[in-house]
């Protein structure tokens, strides 16, 4: 084994050293990384000049590859399709976007805390987030440990939240950051998904909260209450103490479990600077009311 781990904290964040991602990373050096990540949920790994097809070969090794679209390509054209989600403010032809632009419009619900694809009924497990260019100001990224934030909890909240269903929906963040015209196939292909509250990470047993602002409804709930109860839990989450920013350098690979942390840019001047970074999305392997075997809502069992 030959990898190097530098950890952040004793269970959240690790730089990952002595691993060149250019390569077919040797077995026993991947499950020494697979075990990190598993233990620290974010993984850094410095210095990694590499091709989008290097860093597509290196992501196939979690599992299959998230290859929607969220957006209609029509409505919403981008430099990628199939594997990368295009995480800079480029448009399909390479130029800074323009103010008023789709694409900058729905971007910008990419700086509320989330964790990536809850909205689907099959989330994600792990983002993979590949930095070409980087800004002078601004523009980290910040993630949340939601495992460290469960532990926190009292036993009382524990026990009020277990087995709780949370109703998942693109456009309940959309409307928080001001993004409202999803376009009919839009509408179509991202309805409204359950999530439970706290989920098991089957790799370390740990529980975990699943909360991000694409949550809106807690089934069972007065809407308000459980609206109430998820702002609350956002807060929660995203207290100093489980909280690491990462300040991006060029040629950076970061991956995220997204089981059980969120994340969130933070802002830059977007008009002005040039910020390339491309993503690689891998599927979680079901939904989580599945993994729980819990019996989804009645009021979607239809989705
Ligand atoms: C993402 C994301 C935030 C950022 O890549 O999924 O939300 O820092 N990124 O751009
Ligand atoms: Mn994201």
């Amino acid at each position: 084994m030959n990898i190097t781990v530098s950890a952040i904290t004793a269970d959240f964040t690790a730089e990952i050293y002595d691993v060149d991602l250019t390569q077919r990373v040797p077995d026993d050096d991947f499950a020494a990384i697979a075990n990190a990540f598993w233990k620290y949920s974010v993984l850094i790994f410095p210095d990694q000049d590499i091709t989008q097809q290097q860093q597509l070969a290196f992501a196939e090794r979690f599992g299959l590859i998230e290859r929607e679209r969220t957006l209609d390509p029509k409505a919403t054209p981008s430099r990628f399709d199939g594997a990368f989600s295009d995480i800079s403010n480029l448009t399909a032809d390479g130029k800074i976007w323009a103010a008023d632009s789709r694409q900058r419009m729905y971007k910008a619900g990419n700086k509320l805390w989330h964790t990536d694809s809850s909205f689907k009924y099959l989330p994600a497990l792990t983002s993979l987030l590949h930095a070409r260019t980087t800004v002078p100001i601004g523009g980290h990224t910040e993630f949340a440990d939601q495992r460290g934030a469960y532990d926190a909890l009292t036993d009382k909240q524990k026990k009020e939240f277990d087995g709780l269903i949370v109703e998942h929906w693109i456009a309940t963040s959309r409307r928080r950051s001001g993004f409202h015209d999803f376009n009919e196939d839009e509408k179509k292909r991202l309805p409204p998904v359950p999530q439970m509250l706290v989920r098991t990470i089957p790799q370390n047993q740990r529980k975990s909260l699943y909360v991000a602002s694409h949550a809106g409804r807690i089934f069972g709930m007065p809407d308000d209450e459980g609206r109430a109860l998820i702002d609350h839990l956002l807060d929660h989450v995203t207290q100093r103490q489980f909280v690491y920013t990462h300040r991006w350098r060029a040629n950076e690979l970061v991956m995220w479990d997204n089981r059980c942390t969120m994340h969130r840019g933070t802002d830059y001047d977007d008009l002005r600077y040039v910020r390339d970074m491309r993503r690689v999305t891998v599927s979680d392997i079901a939904n989580t009311c599945d993994q729980a075997d819990v019996a989804r809502p009645a009021a979607l069992q239809a989705a």
